[in-house]
């Protein structure tokens, strides 16, 4: 018997799905890629009658037509990462920043029970009725995870099944057969200065390593020059094309790691459908959430990890600020801390933060001797180990205050060393 006779009960449209949610409810969106528009889209048809509900989301790849001015008094969106259609209304009051580390959101999520609805988007059931989270499963899975809360799910027959992690349609209180595109982030286009950083950073990098790359262009950017590696493993939040095409070539193949070995570990996948096809059944895919693959004390666990991620700004010191432009929420702390942490655990792990030397075309400085006022600082001195620019590479452990000024100011932009290195002896940083 197919499964839509099973379940029958339960299936309905996406526009009788979402009358289960009342004003003043919170509602989960599964993350990412992952997000099920078509729920979204029938929720947001519902805002002349709801008011007050709030949506948690963290990245948001789709319309976010609910964080728009004309739908404030039905919906409040609030999440720990922002993107281009968030990042407004926040600034406006309209919305909110949450901020909390990614691998502690699944267990805000389970043990303070606060999400009343959850949408989530999963792959076809197998014969035993289980789901795949496919591209994301993340925090998106902790809402199964909490009885509380009532699960609406949309079936795409579109989505990956990837091992590791499932939901049962019994589970759900809703399902919702409905199939859409998952949505494709395109190959970034790499900068000349990206390209130098990613050569910069690629040496560093050893033959059976695992590495963790983060969000942005500068990842791939890495990933280009690693082809003449071998045996490198993955141990990340984020999978993306880059490191589909080096597993296709044999870079990557988890032969070495020391957890999981054999196995590609993340939480979410973002890339083309060429990827989407690569982890569709694959078997050395474990796709686990959050609070799992982003754990410091999991990380740790894989010798020789070395952890790749942005900033916008660095101080002398080597404080970081990954997430604000001043008082301007702009993205989210992420995995950022959860794999700097675990990776300075590991045996052999680097932990490394790349960014270019200046931003806004070359008129300011990304290393200034004082964090911008307002800042939010995501990455303490006492965590930043590598710093990578297209200057080179210091690594700050071991460097006392002094010598980390002295250390950044060399990989600063030479238009701006004479002017940093004043500053520091003013404020009396380098004596
Ligand atoms: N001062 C002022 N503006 C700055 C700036 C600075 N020091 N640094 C960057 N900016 C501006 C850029 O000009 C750009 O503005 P625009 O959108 O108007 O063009 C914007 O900030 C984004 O900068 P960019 O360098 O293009 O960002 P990115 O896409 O490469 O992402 C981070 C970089 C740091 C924002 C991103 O990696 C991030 O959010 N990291 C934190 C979380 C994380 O690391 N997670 C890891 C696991 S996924």
């Amino acid at each position: 018997m197919s499964w839509e006779n099973n379940y029958k009960n339960k299936i309905v449209s996406a526009d009788e799905a979402v009358k289960i949610i009342k004003s003043g409810d919170r509602v989960l969106i599964g993350h990412a890629t992952g997000e099920p528009s078509v729920l979204v889209e029938a929720l947001v048809k519902r805002a002349p009658e709801l008011r007050n509900v709030e949506l948690m989301h963290m990245v948001c790849m789709g319309k976010a037509r609910y964080c728009q001015e004309d739908m404030k008094d039905s919906f409040a969106y609030s999440g720990p990462f922002l993107g281009n259609g968030t990042r407004e209304a926040v600034a406006s009051g309209r919305a909110d920043y949450w901020p909390c580390f990614m691998h502690e959101i699944p267990k805000m999520i389970t043990t303070r029970k606060i999400m009343d609805v959850a949408l989530i988007m999963v792959s076809p059931p197998d014969e035993k009725g289980e789901c795949s989270f496919g591209v994301s499963v993340d925090y998106t899975e902790s809402a199964a995870r909490t009885p509380q809360t009532k699960i609406i799910l949309q079936v795409n027959n579109r989505m990956p099944y990837t091992y590791g992690t499932t939901i049962n349609l019994n589970r759900a209180h809703y399902i919702v057969k409905a199939d859409q595109e998952v949505i494709e982030l395109p190959d970034p286009k790499i900068s000349e200065v990206e390209e130098k950083i990613g050569r910069n950073i690629a040496a560093l990098v050893n033959d059976g390593d695992t590495i963790q790359m983060g969000i942005g262009s500068m990842p791939d950017a890495v990933l280009n020059f690693l082809g003449d590696r071998k045996h490198l493993g993955v141990h990340s939040e984020l999978v993306s094309d880059g490191m589909r095409k080096l597993a296709e070539k044999g870079v990557i193949d988890n032969s070495r790691k020391t957890l999981h070995q054999g196995k590609f570990v993340a939480n979410f996948f973002m890339g083309t459908r060429k990827l989407y096809d690569f982890i569709d059944k694959n078997k050395d895919i474990l796709a686990k959430p959050c609070d799992y693959t982003n754990d410091p004390f999991v990380i740790a666990q894989n010798d020789n990890m070395v952890a790749i991620n942005a900033t916008m700004q660095v101080d002398l010191y080597g404080q970081m600020n990954s997430n604000s432009i001043g008082v301007y929420q702009y993205s989210g702390v992420g995995g950022q801390v959860d794999f700097i942490r675990g990776t300075n655990a590991s045996k052999g792990g680097r932990s490394i933060i790349a960014l270019p030397s200046t931003a806004k075309g070359g008129s300011i400085s990304k290393i200034v001797c004082f964090l911008d006022y307002g800042s939010a600082v995501t990455t303490s001195r006492y965590d930043s180990r590598f710093i990578v620019t297209e200057y080179g590479a210091v690594d700050l452990f071991g460097l006392n205050l002094r010598q980390r000024v002295k250390a950044l100011i060399s990989i600063a932009h030479p238009a701006f060393r004479e002017q940093l290195e004043k500053e520091a002896w003013e404020k009396k940083m380098l004596r």
